[in-house]
């Protein structure tokens, strides 16, 4: 009993020092955190941490306490673990995860609540791996159809992409995990994405390139930005003074830390100077493999500890780029009051499928879908039925725990309502099934020739009750793949052959497009019903059937346009090259997508915005609460939508602005506003959208501001940028 007193006395300290520490860690605000680290800094120290120690981390200060900083691919999943300075997977057995649908398939829901369950999702798997800094999500304007990389971005539009990321964003970062929004910017194309040195209009960067960053950084609030591979002006943009320093940290005041796409830091001086603060992935010798571990010979290490010194170089840019790092250290890896995450849960299956259901888009329908209760026998046709989507594409490859491939998840609803489902090949693709070390496990070699797979088909089709084509691109090179782009619009494979053949043998056949991009449809009049599906990811079989059989009715709206032609689109006109390589100009300007067709009259195969559902919606009369806007004012324009169908679905509102007397080239009209409504049979609601002001300037480039004049400005609502149902005008004064 006699140590009583001493055991309080024990307690009573340890209780204080407790509520010392914590109290000590509360009352340090973050920047007085950041201050009082950096002061501790030698500048060896603050050198390691502006670049990678590893393939994916960068150093902390360990005799600091400050922990290191881990990054993670991608925007779809979380990569499976690699090995400390190579590309090939560690070989983990705990680290599969689950691959939600690409980014295109994301901004195709035109639904901000399904971005925000897809952040919270993928942040949770990032948390529980232990990541501090997701790579992703991509915001990159599809300004080709050849894009190899469009799958992982967010279409044509700068409105649309922005504001599907900002959610996204916020999702991630609730669970004390960075976005690092990429690829800032002007990465449209892949070939030669190392050395395109890309230049436009002011107007082109402010009004279409830029504004998905800009609502990233400034609402969605991203901790972390990659700098993309390319040249902008002659300068590589991982170091170029006026897209870092002039604009993202100046113009816009971001706070957080550009990260170098790996690979993209060729300069020191620059380096050092234009707002560079973390390289990753260099390979000292120049673009060509380096040797391992060479870390302290980045251009951001040894050779800029060596200019500080000499004196040649001061630590002011030193510390500003260290502020950064500690400030991204702080939110994440510091982060007390950050969630446990979790990983391969039912909630994110769960997520996958709705991400999944309410971006695939119905493109044509003549009665075929959903699937009739009546239909006995089910022949799918098509390599993309069994190829693993998942594997391959570069970055964004993942190691899923399962892939629920559209063979799989139709058999299985198929044989549910009584019905028999067969497959044949139909063409050969790619037998491509491993990247850096993971295996699909598919053995995709084929020794029939063509002619004898298209005979299967035909004969196979002409006995069954429907036939569904499940084909469109995968992630091999020159299709849906970082790296490379498209060769052509056309579908690959002679997929065409293969989609008339078995059309002719049997009408009741539907194209399923499992793609990230836009393919030509020279059989688009003989085929009864189209769907895109995107590449999926986990869910991607049930997603599909739940649409195909209508459990889901489709909601699912283009984020880009779907051109009849490559000559249609902007970026391949008369003379203009592509694949682009060194010096580029975007003749096109700011007439990127719809802006492009709509203005310049060119009729597309389905418009941007474009979606159909098994009801059918009305939109009424637009009513504007004013006839006029005054300068940073703003009205309100309200519109009735009924459904008119027999059976509830969803479908887009969305809301596009003209200048109709402005004295300067202005796109026919512009997306300014959308909304996803969900209506019963007969039931109307009025959608009401708020046009600011804000929303009718463009960039005046010579005065380097937004600007409006003063006029009158058309607002054009539909549900695609083709299918305008109702107008109202105002004037601005
Ligand atoms: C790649 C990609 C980038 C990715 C990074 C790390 O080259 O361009 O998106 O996050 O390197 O894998």
């Amino acid at each position: 009993m006699k140590y009583i007193p001493f055991l309080s006395l024990a307690l009573a300290a340890s209780v204080t020092f407790v509520a010392c520490v914590n109290s000590s860690r509360k009352t340090v605000s973050e920047e007085d955190w950041i201050e009082q680290t950096l002061a501790k800094m030698s500048v060896e120290q603050k050198v390691k941490v502006i670049h990678a120690q590893s393939k994916f981390s960068s150093a902390g200060v360990p005799e600091l306490g400050v922990p290191e900083l881990w990054c993670t691919d991608g925007p779809h999943g979380i990569r499976p673990e690699v090995l400390w300075d190579e590309w090939v997977q560690a070989g983990w057995t705990s680290d599969s995860c689950v691959a939600f649908p690409a980014l295109t398939c994301l901004a195709a829901t035109w639904n901000r609540e399904v971005a925000a369950l897809y952040g919270k999702s993928i942040g949770e798997e990032a948390r529980y791996r232990d990541k501090d800094v997701l790579l992703g999500p991509g915001v990159n304007i599809f300004r080709t159809p050849l894009g190899g990389r469009n799958f992982e971005y967010m279409g044509e539009d700068p409105y649309l992409a922005g504001e599907m990321a900002v959610p996204y964003i916020k999702g991630v970062q609730s669970n004390g995990v960075a976005t690092c929004v990429k690829h800032y910017c002007l990465n449209n194309e892949e070939t030669n994405r190392h050395t395109v040195d890309i230049d436009l209009d002011d107007r082109a960067l402010y009004e279409i390139y830029l504004p998905a960053f800009k609502k990233a950084v400034q609402e969605g609030g991203s901790w972390s930005i990659m700098s993309s591979y390319n040249l902008y002006r002659g300068q590589h943009v991982s170091h170029n003074h006026r897209l870092l320093v002039d604009i993202l940290k100046g113009e816009w005041g971001f706070d957080g830390a550009v990260i170098s796409d790996w690979g993209g830091v060729h300069d020191t001086d620059e380096a050092i100077h234009n707002g560079m603060d973390i390289e990753f992935g260099t390979w000292t010798d120049g673009l060509t493999m380096g040797k391992t571990n060479s870390y302290d010979s980045y251009y951001l290490a040894d050779p800029y500890l060596k200019k500080i010194r000499s004196g040649e170089v001061g630590t002011e840019e030193l510390d500003d780029k260290v502020r950064r790092v500690l400030r991204l250290i702080h939110r994440t890896a510091m982060n007390q009051d950050k969630p446990a995450g979790s990983m391969r849960s039912p909630e994110h299956y769960a997520a996958a499928r709705r991400i999944g259901d309410e971006g695939i888009v119905l493109l044509k329908n003549e009665g075929l879908l959903p699937v009739k209760p009546e239909t006995k026998n089910i022949l799918i046709v098509g390599e993309n039925a069994i190829k693993s989507m998942i594997v391959g594409g570069g970055s964004s490859s993942l190691k899923a725990q399962r892939e629920i491939y559209p063979l799989l998840g139709i058999t299985e609803r198929a044989e549910a309502a009584g019905a028999s489902v067969k497959w044949v090949r139909g063409y050969v693709g790619s037998t491509d099934n491993s990247y850096n070390g993971v295996k699909s496990g598919q053995d995709l070699s084929e020794s029939r020739s063509a002619g004898v797979l298209i005979a299967e088909a035909v004969e196979e089709a002409a006995k069954a009750d429907l036939v569904l084509f499940i084909g469109g691109l995968n992630k091999s090179k020159n299709q849906d793949c970082e790296g490379k782009d498209r060769e052509g619009l056309e579908l690959p494979y002679g997929q065409d052959e293969v989609i008339r053949a078995i059309v002719e043998a049997n009408p009741r056949t539907a194209v399923i497009l499992i793609s990230g991009n836009p393919v030509a449809m020279p059989w688009v009049d003989d085929v009864n019903a189209i769907v895109e599906a995107w590449h999926g990811g986990s869910e991607a079989g049930h997603a599909l059937a739940d649409v195909l059989w209508g459990d889901v009715n489709p909601s699912g709206h283009l984020p880009f346009t779907w051109p009849v032609a490559l000559a249609d689109c902007p970026a391949h006109q008369e003379g203009m090259a592509f694949p682009n390589d060194g010096k580029t100009f975007y003749n096109e300007g700011i007439l990127v997508g719809y802006r492009w067709f709509d203005t310049k009259g060119v009729k597309p195969l389905f418009p941007f915005g474009h979606g159909l559902s098994y009801t059918t919606f009305e939109i009424g009369e637009a009513r504007l609460s004013g006839k006029t806007i005054r300068k940073d004012g703003s009205l309100k324009v309200s519109v009735p939508v009924t459904n008119t169908g027999d059976r509830a679905g969803a479908t887009v509102v969305q809301l596009y602005i003209s200048d109709d007397e402005a004295s300067v080239l202005r796109p026919a009209k512009e997306l300014k506003g959308f909304e996803k409504v969900s209506l019963n049979p007969g039931e109307t609601r009025t959608v009401t959208f708020t046009v600011k002001e804000e929303d009718l300037r463009y960039f005046d480039a010579d005065a380097h501001a937004w600007v409006s004049e003063n006029g009158t400005f058309t607002a054009r609502i539909g549900c695609s940028a083709g299918d305008i149902a109702t107008e109202a005008t105002f004037t601005l004064i």
